[in-house]
């Protein structure tokens, strides 16, 4: 009889966002009349930046001409995106990084679902809480985490690190030594950054530990303060205990169009061996390249006229943040995140729980967001809005919620 990987089993009921979209349809069915505004996904509502568009479809052409034409791309990822990428975000920031470090990929989500495959089903992994759901399930699904207990939110075997009020939602390093430790700056959920100090602190204690952290920077371009570091390579000793994780989903509208990249130095080892290696290995077998017209316009974005367009992109979207937490902040409610995230983190009312407080927006004031319980347990009391929404609606939306 065939037998399944029954880690699956232990992952605890229905996604966070099916129970959000099943909620807002009953809702919608029994009222019709109600126009809701979503501010609740974070998927971006900008298109694609114009310089971008003319690359692709350049690109576009060049497929339907026999001189041009390109079949699979390179496995790891084409040497003119990989090269662009190495020298614009990384060696212009100070950090050693060369281009054939650089793994270009489909998405953040896949890498930070895939990355935990190349390390031991042994290893304890750590991860903050409330937390960005795919470091856990994947964990899960390749039966690192023990069973989940019910009553606690939470997986036996993993390290949880909560990132609460008090500690201005960064975690503090473990008393227990993980081997794997996710860290994701600036935050998803809560919007919270680490300075390049508390960052470097983990950098030593990852060194000091030989443990690894798995650095998740997919909303690095948000980032508008000094001091907060857009890559873990800033810190020194970086390069020998940190895989950085990127996407352009965010950056640059990519959420439809699909492209990110993993950074892994050639110098960090775990075991006796180059982690690189196990990743290229890992990349060549289970994975054919993104697409060659998603990786030109994923170059288009580092020239001047690219980066100039996505930047006005990323400081509406702050608008959006700043309308958001002004609005929040002078009807009285606690909020934190939306400055160099895009993310907007408030405290529910009185003591609400944060399903509460999701019914009540979209009973009656057909606001949609996402309870900070979905994220983990010390997300509970908390709620997470978005700042992608289309201006008017998240002005709408605000007004209502004051209204309330
Ligand atoms: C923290 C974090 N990492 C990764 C991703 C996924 O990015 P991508 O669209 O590149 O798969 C998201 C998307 O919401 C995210 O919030």
């Amino acid at each position: 009889m065939i037998k399944i990987n029954q880690n699956y089993q232990k992952l605890p009921g229905s996604y966070l966002f099916s129970t959000i979209a099943r909620k807002v349809r009953e809702y919608e069915m029994a009222h019709p009349d109600k126009i809701i505004i979503r501010l609740g996904i974070g998927d971006v509502t900008i298109p694609i930046a114009p310089e971008i568009i003319r690359v692709l479809h350049q690109a576009v052409d060049e497929m339907g001409k026999a001189e041009t034409f390109k079949g699979y791309a390179p496995d790891l990822g084409y040497s003119f995106l990989r090269k662009t990428i190495s020298e614009k975000d990384f060696q212009e920031r100070g950090c050693r990084i060369d281009a054939d470090e650089i793994f270009i990929s489909d998405g953040a989500k896949c890498d930070c679902g895939n990355i935990q495959e190349i390390f031991s089903t042994d290893c304890r992994v750590a991860v903050c809480d409330p937390v960005y759901p795919v470091y856990v399930d994947s964990n899960v699904m390749a039966g690192r985490t023990g069973d989940y207990d019910m009553s606690l939110g939470r997986f036996r075997d993993v390290i949880y690190m909560p990132c609460t009020g008090e500690t201005g939602f960064v975690p503090q390093l473990p008393e227990e030594v993980p081997d794997l430790i996710y860290l994701c700056f600036p935050n998803n959920p809560t919007g919270a950054v680490m300075k390049k100090s508390q960052l470097q602190e983990w950098v030593d204690y990852a060194n000091e530990k030989g443990s690894v952290i798995l650095y998740d920077a997919a909303y690095e371009a948000y980032i508008s303060e000094e001091d907060i570091p857009h890559s873990i390579y800033e810190c020194s000793g970086a390069r020998t205990c940190a895989i950085e994780i990127r996407s352009f989903s965010k950056t640059a509208g990519f959420t439809g169009l699909r492209l990110g990249f993993t950074v892994i130095p050639k110098n960090l080892t775990a075991d006796g061996v180059r982690l690189w290696d196990l990743w290229a290995r890992r990349h060549g077998t289970k994975y054919n390249g993104a697409p060659y017209i998603i990786q030109r316009a994923g170059e288009a974005v580092y020239t001047p006229e690219g980066r100039r367009q996505i930047e006005e992109q990323i400081s509406w979207y702050m608008e959006n943040a700043r309308i958001i937490s002004d609005g929040l902040r002078s009807a009285g409610y606690e909020v934190s995140g939306g400055i160099n995230a895009p993310y907007i983190w408030l405290k529910t009312p009185g003591s609400m729980t944060s399903w509460e407080f999701f019914d009540l927006l979209l009973e009656e004031a057909n606001v949609v967001g996402t309870p900070g319980s979905g994220f983990g347990p010390e997300g509970e009391g908390y709620f997470r809005l978005t700042a992608f929404g289309n201006r008017e609606k998240t002005i709408e939306a605000i007004r209502r919620i004051r209204d309330l």
